[in-house]
């Protein structure tokens, strides 16, 4: 069974709706709102995941259309599922596709968006390719809006050096791939700074905006904890959405969104 498809049964409980995932999610969507014309967007999403976001983007009262993408099968499945019971198949369309087969969909669209780091699964050169495709089924002054893992997470490089596991203190650093346990399985994780993923997507994209996602809030396994300390977590929130959205603090979180413009 592949990978993320033993993910996705427990993908929302896990993550989505776990008080990390919830707020890491908010300041995405947050930017979302204010940074999306009012005007009604054709958008491509790829690594959809379990729906959520094509589910928000749907519910922005802004008559968005979305094509909902992802390689796994089970994701698909909880994605339908999502779509059906918001009573939202009007405006999403779902379909079952590998990021790097992208270049067989037809039509243009408005935005491709990338939540949490489906673009961390490819490799530098699949990232090259798709930044390839990307420029062709973008619209002029189409968008890129992706949210990448970082090569550089303060909480996590202090927190496994605290647990005396140097290997993952600095697997971000690597040049060669981190092995990421996902369910079962082992997979291939590449860690992309903001300037190292830009120029891998060429220089037709021109980078408007870059904002950590997870600089105070720590990364998602650190839930635990932070469940018996509700309220530093919501106060690293507040300073974090007050002080963190400044491009050049996006590298050293752990995540970044990175919002570009095809020229
Ligand atoms: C960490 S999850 C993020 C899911 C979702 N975007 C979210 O915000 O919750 C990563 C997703 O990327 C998908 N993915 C990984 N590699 C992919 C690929 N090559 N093509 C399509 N989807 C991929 C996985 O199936 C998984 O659903």
């Amino acid at each position: 069974m592949p990978a993320f498809d033993q993910l996705a049964p427990t993908y929302d409980t896990d993550f989505s709706y776990s008080q990390i995932g919830a707020m890491q999610r908010l300041m995405v969507s947050k930017y979302l709102v204010s940074h999306l014309p009012n005007s009604p967007l054709n958008i491509l999403e790829i690594n959809c995941g379990t729906g959520e976001d094509a589910v928000f983007l749907a519910k922005m009262q802004r008559k968005h259309q979305i094509l909902a993408t992802d390689y796994s099968t089970e994701m698909i499945r909880a994605t339908t599922a999502k779509v059906k019971n918001a009573q939202l198949s009007h405006q999403i369309t779902i379909q079952q596709l590998n990021i790097q087969e992208i270049h067989q969909l037809e039509g243009k669209f408005d935005l491709i968006f990338s939540n949490f780091g489906g673009l961390n699964c490819l490799s530098p050169e699949a990232i090259r390719q798709f930044g390839q495709n990307s420029q062709r089924l973008l619209k002029k002054d189409g968008r890129m809006i992706a949210v990448i893992m970082s090569t550089f997470c303060l909480w996590e490089h202090l927190y496994f050096i605290y647990q005396r596991d140097p290997k993952k203190a600095f697997r971000r650093w690597r040049k060669s791939p981190a092995d990421f346990k996902v369910g079962q399985e082992q997979m291939p994780i590449w860690y992309y700074s903001p300037k190292g993923f830009q120029k891998l997507m060429g220089s037709a994209f021109q980078m408007k905006a870059c904002l950590p996602i997870g600089l105070l809030v720590p990364p998602s396994y650190l839930e635990s904890f932070f469940q018996k300390h509700p309220n530093w977590l919501q106060q690293l929130y507040d300073w974090e959405w007050k002080w963190g959205q400044q491009s050049f603090l996006g590298r050293f979180g752990d995540h970044y969104l990175i919002d570009s413009k095809l020229l």
